[in-house]
């Protein structure tokens, strides 16, 4: 926690060391609630709309309705000055919760406020080197619910999963349900195969990534062929590059899973140039906006 950090919580901006959540809010008793995160560059929020967008698509499938969506924004860029992130690099946090009510599993039956929490945090991003010289991921097999589409504020697969793969010194893992290769505990995956790329179909079992829609929206632009087909475990040791998808991540190359090197070992000319063509898609949106 980071002192004298102003946050808005619930209509109204303080420091967040004086937020007081309520032991009977469901989002602390049964993680019911939704969250998102993204990015802004001295000032400018990166691919907010499409962020708000999913939150919504969140928000609809908890049955959870909010009146001031459309204040999101206004309050983010108030964040943004009020934290003095105006000429920074940020991420913005939003979670919104089921609101306060007694104990028990079923929906309230009387209406309540959701619980509204908004964050803007200096962010410093993966050291160059990580994007460079690619990072080390590992498999495992997928014991999350199935309903991966919901960008749920109840981590506790994700953050057991990241856990193996930092006791691992992996940067990533990734998760594998009927041995195909579905997405990682905080990105989605893309992988090259025979000079094709492919990435696991939008479904229930992953979640649908803003930078996966960047780079989809991205290859087809540049006339490259991107399949959305799951790859097979089996078929690792054919994959000639992979690569990880994310808000925070950006686009991170993958060089080594779990005991072998993906393709000859170094990142691969495809990666390269998706990683460029993202940032250039970046700068492009900020100069644009
Ligand atoms: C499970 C999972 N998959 C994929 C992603 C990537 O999504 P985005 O590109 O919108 O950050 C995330 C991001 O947090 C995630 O948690």
């Amino acid at each position: 926690m980071t002192e004298k950090l102003i946050v808005f919580y619930n209509g109204k901006f303080m420091q967040e060391k004086n937020v007081q959540i309520s032991p009977n809010d469901r989002g602390f008793v049964f993680g019911d609630g939704v969250y998102e995160v993204f990015r802004s560059y001295n000032g400018k929020l990166f691919y907010a709309d499409e962020h708000i967008k999913r939150l919504q698509y969140s928000l609809s499938q908890l049955r959870i309705e909010i009146n001031q969506m459309d204040q999101i924004i206004p309050v983010v860029h108030q964040l943004l000055e009020k934290n003095d992130l105006r000429k920074k690099e940020a991420t913005i946090y939003v979670q919104i919760t089921r609101g306060v009510y007694k104990r028990m599993h079923a929906f309230p039956d009387e209406k309540v406020d959701p619980t509204i929490f908004i964050r803007a945090r200096e962010f410093t991003p993966n050291p160059y080197s990580f994007f460079k010289k690619g990072v080390k991921a590992i498999t495992l097999e997928d014991f999350r619910w199935s309903r991966c589409d919901i960008k749920s504020v109840a981590l506790l697969s994700n953050i057991l999963s990241a856990q193996q793969a930092a006791d691992c010194d992996a940067y990533e893992s990734i998760f594998i349900r009927n041995g195909l290769l579905l997405e990682g505990s905080h990105t989605n995956v893309f992988a090259v195969m025979n000079g094709q790329l492919y990435t696991h179909p939008e479904s229930n079992y992953i979640l649908s990534g803003i930078s996966r829609e960047i780079v989809i929206h991205l290859c087809k632009k540049y006339n490259l062929s991107v399949i959305e087909e799951a790859i097979h475990e089996k078929q690792i040791p054919q994959v000639e590059e992979l690569f990880l998808a994310g808000t925070s991540t950006e686009i991170m190359p993958v060089v080594y899973l779990n005991n072998a090197d993906i393709g000859t070992g170094n990142v691969g000319p495809l990666t390269r140039r998706i990683q460029d063509y993202y940032r250039n898609f970046i700068e492009e949106y900020l100069e644009r906006i």
